[in-house]
């Protein structure tokens, strides 16, 4: 048995009066990867944030290499060898790639930065993790999952002895994670340990020597990866066993409703001559590779891009929405992928979140009633089953998949005709993945038109009527999901690559 680089013991935390961590007992051998999994809220963030110096624990233990530890912020926790990589990230960015690997430990000559030693030293950093990023760049010109390697870098480069990875992978393209994989593998050879906390399982069995189960805020099993499989895992993050992933698909769609004739984009990425026709109640997917257009194509029908060509029409009526409160007011709704940027109000609580856009609903003779808003918000927590104390929380303290939610809810309380959904279930546990696929079922049997955007191949195959391709900016395919496999899409998605 290897040397354990950390062991938590009897670790209790409370928020209020929520007891959010319940005797937690962990051990993380050196050189191993420790998957940690469980339902949205279970306490996974926290349990790693107390360790961190994030947040103070009530009760119990941290050993680190068998010596006791309480780290009281971040820093102190960095210089002694434990770095994580949040589920949120929070970076400057307007700032340099290099400033952001060096934030809070620049190095000095005669009192001030050494710009050339931080730029020599996070071109060395890069070279050594095989990724080719340059340190000038500006981080908010990098996209999301560029700016995610970007932090996952900056945590390696702290030569830490165990590293925390919140959810890492969740806007990563598929290159990125197995780049990532290689990079967790190759450091595990020199000893770094680390705790991966993630929703997707099969990522989970690729890199995890151990897995971890946390259930409202309780420690349900720890296992060798080879001594258990999905099921199990699934029936411990439950507490009981789905038997299936996927609710029966059975909606009926209607007629053509919503048609997109030969739409281009004005500005790059430049989507080219698409054109699809939706029905009525119909649940349609959009696959492609990362960066192959899809949130682009929702934010163009939204009317969030600008359209050089081509026509969109709602039943039979030519649209052209020239921003989102215009297409808002025409029944569409727009659930965004980045919700952090686009969709939440963070100082602001659930209620807030709820009803902000939705504000006429709630006036009553011309003024804004508690009452309405109230309602609404306690409507949308019981619908959605968001875990929370009450409304009135802030909702920068639900736990991630929650605040998704939440901001799911708040559009349900518009009761769009047209929901265009961008990975809707992005961050969100295997339960609650199936309460969102049944939302979506039944938004259909009502007679909403939707379009949903997935990465994941399972779940688009699993909840959708057709499926739309796009590759490279454009439409590769349209395909019934009924007759359709994984390779069928795959294909579609490389064909003009
Ligand atoms: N700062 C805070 N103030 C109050 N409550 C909090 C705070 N941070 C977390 N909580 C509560 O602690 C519980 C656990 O949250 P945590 O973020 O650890 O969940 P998680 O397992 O990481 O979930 P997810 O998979 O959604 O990220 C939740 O009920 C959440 O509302
Ligand atoms: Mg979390």
């Amino acid at each position: 048995m290897s040397e354990l680089v950390l062991q938590i013991k009897n670790l209790s935390k409370s928020f209020g009066k929520n007891k959010v961590l319940d005797g937690i007992n962990l051990e993380v051998p050196e050189g191993s990867v420790l998957g940690l999994m469980g339902e949205n809220g279970a306490g996974k963030s926290t349990m790693m944030k107390c360790l961190f110096g994030i947040y103070a624990k009530d009760e119990g233990q941290f050993l680190l290499c068998g010596k006791q530890v309480s780290f009281k912020n971040p820093k102190e926790a960095l210089e002694s060898g434990v770095a994580m990589v949040h589920q949120e990230l929070n970076q400057c960015l307007d700032r340099s790639v290099a400033d952001n690997l060096f934030l809070g430990r620049y190095p000095k000559k005669f009192g001030v930065i050494d710009e050339a030693k931080m730029l020599k030293d996070s071109i060395k950093l890069f070279d050594s993790l095989n990724m080719n990023v340059n340190p000038r760049t500006i981080m908010r010109t990098m996209s999301v999952s560029q700016r995610q390697m970007v932090e996952i870098a900056k945590a390696v480069s702290y030569d830490a002895k165990i590293i925390v990875l919140d959810e890492p992978t969740s806007s990563l393209t598929e290159n990125e994670v197995q780049k990532l994989f290689s990079i967790v593998r190759e450091l595990k050879k020199k000893g770094v340990s680390f705790v991966y906390i993630s929703h997707k399982m099969d990522e989970i069995f690729q890199v995890c020597d151990q897995i971890a189960v946390l259930r409202d805020g309780k420690m349900i099993m720890q296992k060798q990866s080879s001594e258990t499989e999905m099921g199990e895992l699934i029936t411990a993050m439950v507490g009981r066993s789905l038997d299936k992933r996927f609710p029966d698909v059975d909606n009926k769609p209607g007629d053509y409703c919503l048609e997109i004739n030969n739409l281009s984009t004005k500005y790059a990425p430049i989507l080219e001559n698409i054109s699809f026709k939706v029905r009525k109640g119909e649940i349609f997917g959009l696959y492609g590779l990362v960066g192959a257009g899809r949130s682009e194509l929702l934010e163009s029908l939204f009317g969030v891009r600008t359209i050089s060509t081509g026509t969109i029409s709602y039943a039979g009526k030519k649209l052209r929405f020239s921003n989102s409160r215009d297409a808002m007011e025409h029944g569409f709704a727009l659930v965004t992928e980045e919700r952090k940027l686009n969709g939440m109000f963070g100082k602001d609580t659930i209620k807030f979140n709820t009803v902000i856009t939705n504000l006429d609903s709630y006036k009553t003779a011309g003024i804004l009633s508690e009452r309405k808003m109230a309602e609404a918000a306690e409507r949308e927590i019981k619908q959605m089953h968001t875990k929370c104390v009450s409304s009135e929380e802030l909702i920068t303290s639900l736990s991630g998949g929650n605040q998704q939610k939440v901001i799911i809810g708040k559009w349900m309380e518009r009761s769009p005709e047209v929901f265009l959904l961008d990975e809707p279930t992005r961050g969100i546990d295997v339960g609650a993945k199936y309460e969102i696929y049944q939302l979506i079922i039944r938004m259909a049997k009502e007679g909403k038109t939707i379009i949903v955007v997935s990465s994941e191949m399972p779940e688009i195959l699993g909840i959708t009527n057709r499926i739309a391709v796009m590759s490279n900016h454009r439409l590769a395919g349209i395909v019934d999901t009924a007759t359709t496999d994984q390779e069928a899409l795959l294909k579609l998605s490389a064909k003009y690559l």
